[in-house]
């Protein structure tokens, strides 16, 4: 890898990603030296909620032997006593070698990886990128449909807030598959990335309806409404239960149809999906930790 941090999943080329997923594959495995990351140790800094993504990259650190020390928010830190979020990066990057930053700001990773030499990885800047998730779904679409090309993929949802799908989106752009977006009209995708969509020659359609295209689809990656982005809450009120995706809509899709979703889900997937052979979301979670454990390995130059 170039570059010595993950702030967008658009620093990584093709043949970067695919090495990652590749050392994914091997750590899903067991196959790789528990000791790797031995002596190494892991600044786990959160300032919004997380479940999946602090508790993979944590448990990642520690399967590879590696330590962990994390920051819960501003309350438990010297920021309560209005240190800026830059001196406390820069001597926490000072503490471990690497550091995972989830931060509700756009553009926050970037700025703290101009304050600290030590990598960072870009766990969620707002709205922006979360490009660790957008190698987990990539792993995961290759996982259960053997490529990641030539497939026929849908994402749903607010496509405007999502930040996980933004990444995916960009990660998109290094393989050839046919995409449809589908979002309650207010929260389609930002032009900036349909733009860069259509300068790289990927076919892609802005689609009314699910069910019009579900017969062909391989891959439905659901996302929820990000309602934490919205400064009013009646907007909110507005597209809330705007889509759900039920078992019965997905009779007579294709066999090897896949559903995937970041997580949390709240109410866009019907839980009866759960426990059908489409679902795919939890094994994507449990990727999560194998993907992350690849990730810190080759940004700590270990792999
Ligand atoms: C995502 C996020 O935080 O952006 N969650 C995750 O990391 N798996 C998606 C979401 O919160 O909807």
């Amino acid at each position: 890898m170039k570059d010595k941090n993950l702030l967008t999943i658009e620093s990584l080329n093709k043949e970067e990603i695919l090495e990652i997923l590749d050392a994914a594959t091997l750590m899903k495995q067991g196959n790789y030296d528990k000791n790797l990351l031995e002596n190494n140790i892991l600044a786990s800094c959160f300032f919004e909620p997380s479940t999946r993504t602090r508790f993979s990259f944590e448990s990642a650190m520690y399967r590879l032997g590696g330590k962990v020390i994390s920051l819960n928010g501003e309350e438990a830190s010297s920021m309560k006593k209005g240190e800026t979020l830059f001196d406390t990066i820069k001597v926490l990057g000072s503490y471990a070698d690497i550091i995972v930053l989830r931060h509700p700001l756009e553009g926050v990773a970037k700025r703290a990886a101009e304050a600290v030499d030590k990598p960072i990885i870009n766990a969620g800047d707002g709205a922006h990128e979360h490009p660790s998730q957008a190698l987990i779904d990539l792993f995961s679409i290759r996982e259960s449909q053997g490529s990641l090309e030539n497939l026929n993929i849908a994402v749903i949802g607010d496509l405007l807030h999502g930040r996980a799908v933004h990444s995916l989106v960009l990660a998109f752009l290094n393989f050839c598959n046919r995409l449809f977006f589908i979002s309650p009209e207010e929260f389609s995708l930002p032009k900036s990335l349909s733009n860069k969509l259509r300068a790289k020659g990927i076919p892609f359609s802005f689609n009314k309806n699910l069910d019009d295209i579900i017969d062909n689809l391989d891959v439905l990656y659901v996302t929820r409404i990000q309602k934490e982005r919205f400064y009013d809450k009646y907007d909110y009120l507005g597209v809330k239960n705007s889509y759900r995706i039920s078992l019965e809509q997905l009779r007579g899709c294709k066999s090897n149809l896949k559903v995937f979703h970041p997580l949390p889900k709240v109410d866009e997937i019907d839980v009866n999906i759960d426990n059908s052979p489409y679902a795919y979301y939890f094994i994507q979670a449990t990727n999560g930790l194998y993907v992350r454990q690849a990730l810190l390995a080759k940004l700590l130059r270990k792999l």
